[in-house]
């Protein structure tokens, strides 16, 4: 397996002016090993081309490794959909960065909503996770975003925040680290519903604020937030014209190589 040392950090090279752009691909619960493999060798012949943008691949943690296989030489990045905090220890059923690093694993999906709402996962929960991620070296893309219920009590950027505050409350003061925030509003998750490209933008620039406030102004402008909800080829130029998001979380989108590609390329574009 390659040593995750040995190759530059996801994101190293982001400055405000010049974050590279990411888009993300969580194929949540979602194939057996051989339809991913398959899924993953198209991604990378359909990518072959596209440059100016990161692109990594969530399988199911049953994928991981013959994914992470396929993956290897190639610019695509292997990551997780979640992690345990702790290294090892008596936590049936649960992954730890160290085996996820073994795996060839570059990133890991945090705080995913449906994390959040299915198994309980805490705010608190979150932060040791996200603390655990960044010292294994592991990018820890971490999810936020509010239901329904709460933008209806136009509470959406009270939650936003409370949420972002906590995800990276173990962080503290950090100039070099770096950091993905995916905006996700749950009511536009797997729904066909999305908020506007101007909303998302919005949300996004309070996000970096808040990092920027919390873990210093250079993590704040390095940090990449990404959209994510029903992102589709064809609603994805909407999110990546807007200056604050820089790139994408896609779910179902995601599970097609053609229009993965085709989300790929929009980011690209913006980065160019
Ligand atoms: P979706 O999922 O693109 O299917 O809405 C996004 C996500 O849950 O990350």
């Amino acid at each position: 397996m390659h040593d995750p040392q040995m190759t530059p950090q996801p994101g190293a090279a982001g400055s405000r002016s010049r974050r590279v752009p990411f888009v993300v691909a969580n194929w949540k619960m979602h194939l057996t090993r051989g339809p991913a493999e398959r899924l993953a060798r198209d991604l990378i012949r359909a990518l072959a081309e596209v440059r100016g943008v990161e692109v990594a691949i969530c399988p199911p943690a049953t994928a991981l490794d013959v994914v992470g296989r396929v993956l290897q030489g190639s610019p695509l990045l292997l990551g997780a959909q979640t992690m345990h905090e702790e290294t090892h220890g008596a936590f049936t059923g649960e992954i730890s960065a160290p085996m996820l690093l073994d795996l060839g694993c570059r990133c890991v999906i945090l705080g995913h909503s449906e994390r959040r709402q299915w198994y309980g996962e805490t705010d608190d929960a979150l932060a040791r996770k996200v603390r655990s991620a960044i010292s294994h070296k592991l990018l820890p893309i971490i999810c936020v975003g509010e239901r329904l219920v709460e933008r209806e009590a136009g509470q959406t950027d009270a939650l936003v925040t409370m949420q972002v505050e906590a995800a990276v409350s173990g962080v503290g003061e950090h100039p070099d680290v770096s950091l993905v925030v995916a905006y996700e509003p749950v009511w536009a998750i797997g729904t066909g519903h999305t908020a506007t490209g101007e909303e998302a933008n919005r949300v996004a620039a309070l996000i970096r604020w808040v990092v920027a406030s919390r873990c210093g102004a250079a993590a704040g402008n390095a940090l990449r937030v990404l959209y994510g909800g029903s992102v589709k080829p064809d609603n994805i130029h909407e999110f990546v014209r807007q200056p604050e998001i820089d790139g994408a979380l896609v779910g179902g989108a995601s599970l097609d190589a053609g229009a993965f590609a085709a989300i790929v390329r929009a980011a690209a574009e913006r980065g160019a």
